[in-house]
C-alpha cells in the first residue's frame, strides 16, 4: 500500500520501520521535511502534501504536540496551542485527507495514555488524547462502509523512558517494535473505531 505517514520522531520511526518491514511504500512527511514538508497547525501545508503525494492507500499521523505545565499555568494560550496541534491538526488531516486516500482506505492518529491515566502537568494533553480518542470511534460510525479509521494510544516508548522519567515516575513502558506493529494491524485489519491501547 501507499502510505503517507506523518512525524518522524520515536513514534513516526517506529511506525515507518514496522510498515516499510511489511513492504509498505512509505510517505514520510513532517515539519523540517525537505520533500514533504508540512505543519500541522498550517491546514493549506497539510493540503499542499496531499496534493504532492497523490492517490493514497492510508494515512497515518504520528505528530501533534500539546504543551505541559502546572495546571494553574496552563491557560487559554497553551489550550489554543494544544488543541490546534495534536487535536485540530489531525482532524484536518484526515477531513483533507479523504480527497486523496481511496474508498476502503483507512487513517490512524496518535493519541496516548494520558487520555485515561492522566499525571501532574499533563491536563491538556490528557483532554486533547481523550478528545480524539472520541472523535475516532465517532468517526468511524460516520465513516463507515467509506474509511476505516484507528487511534494508536500507546504508554511511555522505551526508546522515550529517559526524556519522560521525571514526568511519568515508574510507569510501564512499551517497546517502539509493539507500537509499530499496532499501526501494521490498524493499516492492514478491517477494524474502525479502535483505539490501541498499549
Ligand atoms: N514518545 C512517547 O513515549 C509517546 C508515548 C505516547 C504518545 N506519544 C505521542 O506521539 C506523538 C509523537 O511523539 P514522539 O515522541 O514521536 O515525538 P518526537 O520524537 O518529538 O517527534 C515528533 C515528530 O512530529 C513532527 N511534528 C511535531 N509537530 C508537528 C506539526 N505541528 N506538524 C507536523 N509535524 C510535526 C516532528 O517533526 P520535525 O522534527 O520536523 O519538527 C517530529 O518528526 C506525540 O503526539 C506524543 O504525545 C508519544
Amino acid at each position: 500500500m501507499k502510505i503517507l505517514l506523518v512525524g518522524a520522531g520515536t513514534v513516526g520511526r517506529a511506525a515507518h520501520d514496522a510498515l516499510v518491514a511489511r513492504g509498505h511504500e512509505v510517505v514520510a512527511a513532517h515539519r523540517t521535511s525537505a520533500e514533504y514538508p508540512i505543519d500541522l497547525t498550517d491546514p493549506s501545508s497539510i493540503q499542499r502534501v496531499l496534493d504532492k503525494v497523490g492517490p493514497l492507500d492510508a494515512a497515518v499521523c504520528t505528530a501533534g504536540t500539546t504543551p505541559y505545565g502546572p495546571w494553574d499555568d496552563l491557560d487559554r494560550d497553551a489550550w489554543l496551542a494544544g488543541i490546534n496541534s495534536k487535536l485540530l491538526g489531525q482532524v484536518e488531516l484526515v477531513r483533507r485527507a479523504t480527497g486523496v486516500v481511496r474508498a476502503g482506505g483507512s487513517f490512524t492518529l496518535i493519541t496516548g495514555i494520558l487520555a485515561r491515566e492522566p499525571i501532574r502537568t499533563g491536563s491538556v494533553a490528557a483532554a486533547v488524547n481523550g478528545a480524539l480518542e472520541a472523535w475516532v470511534v465517532a468517526s468511524a460510525g460516520e465513516l463507515w462502509g467509506r474509511y476505516r479509521i484507528n487511534a494508536v494510544s500507546p504508554t511511555v516508548l522505551t526508546e522515550s523512558r529517559d526524556k519522560y522519567a521525571d514526568a511519568f515516575p515508574g510507569y510501564p513502558t512499551v517497546d517502539a517494535s509493539v507500537v509499530g506493529q499496532a499501526f501494521v494491524r490498524s493499516v492492514e485489519s478491517m477494524e474502525t473505531g479502535q483505539v490501541y491501547r498499549i
